[in-house]
């Protein structure tokens, strides 16, 4: 039987003002997988991501998020953020608290764990991105990978049923985009769910289980990274992946 599904959009749409950049979007995320997002800058990658989480209203369709319809009026969204991490492009750590600290805080304010589980957790989690050895340090005082790092361990801390990347690594200079990626991997052999938005082909093409291919505010192809990258069937996405050939070794 297949894992049972965490997130599923149906005919998601959202406008701005006059303007439309979600059309109309569908896909399931099931438990346990790591999905890709790609597609070129504009096409609506981020504003999906951020209706998921309820950062944006949706203008229309729905988001069923572990059963439950959370564009529905009356919805708990602090209860679906807890259930629902995020990890941004920009780290958005606080300068005046350690890296324990950032991750402890956390757990405090939306677990509601005393200061001594919260520590002890949020150490758990600093070791898990590889970080145990910094938990003392301010955010100035790491490299932007292990900023990273730091906001990966806080989205993991907290147990969420899914975890949202929006361009995690692309703040990152490039010799630092491959410890993040790391992290990454080794975090969907444990089993977190992730649904990613990347411009890093190579990870996307290697570790997802699948990969959307999102343009013009729509899922333009949803499959297994094999068959995606072929970039068979579609010129669009013929054209958008041939951008990357270069980059690619
Ligand atoms: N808050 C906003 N108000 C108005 N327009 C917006 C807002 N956020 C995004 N847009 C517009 O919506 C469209 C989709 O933007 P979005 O950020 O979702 O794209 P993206 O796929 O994440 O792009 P990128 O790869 O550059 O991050 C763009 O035309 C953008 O200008
Ligand atoms: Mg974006």
């Amino acid at each position: 039987m297949n894992p049972k599904i965490i997130l599923e959009l149906i005919d998601l749409q959202k406008s701005y003002g006059d303007l439309s950049v979600l059309k109309g979007v569908n896909f399931r995320v099931r438990e346990g997988e790591l999905v890709s997002i790609i597609g070129p800058s504009g096409s609506g990658k981020s504003s999906m991501l951020r209706c998921c989480n309820l950062l944006e209203q949706p203008t229309g369709g729905q988001i069923v998020f572990d059963g439950h319809d959370i564009t529905r009026e009356g919805v708990n969204i602090n209860r679906v953020r807890q259930d629902m991490g995020m990890v941004f492009q920009q780290f958005n750590l606080y300068p005046h608290l350690t890296a324990l600290g950032n991750v402890a805080l956390a757990l405090r304010c939306v677990k509601k764990l005393g200061k001594a589980e919260a520590h002890e957790q949020a150490m758990a989690a600093l070791e898990q991105v590889g970080l145990a050895h910094k938990a003392q340090a301010y955010p100035a005082q790491l490299s932007g990978g292990q900023q990273q790092r730091v906001g990966i361990a806080r989205a993991v801390a907290l147990k969420p049923k899914i975890i949202l990347f929006d361009e995690p690594t692309s703040a990152l200079d490039p010799e630092l985009v491959s410890s993040v990626l790391g992290v990454m991997r080794e975090l969907r052999g444990t089993g977190v769910t992730m649904l990613v938005v990347t411009h890093e082909m190579g990870f996307a093409r290697d570790v997802s289980d699948r990969v959307i291919f999102m343009d013009g505010g729509q899922v333009a192809a949803d499959d297994t990274p094999d068959r995606v990258f072929s970039g068979t069937g579609s010129d669009r996405l013929a054209t958008f992946l041939s951008r990357f050939h270069g980059e690619q070794g």
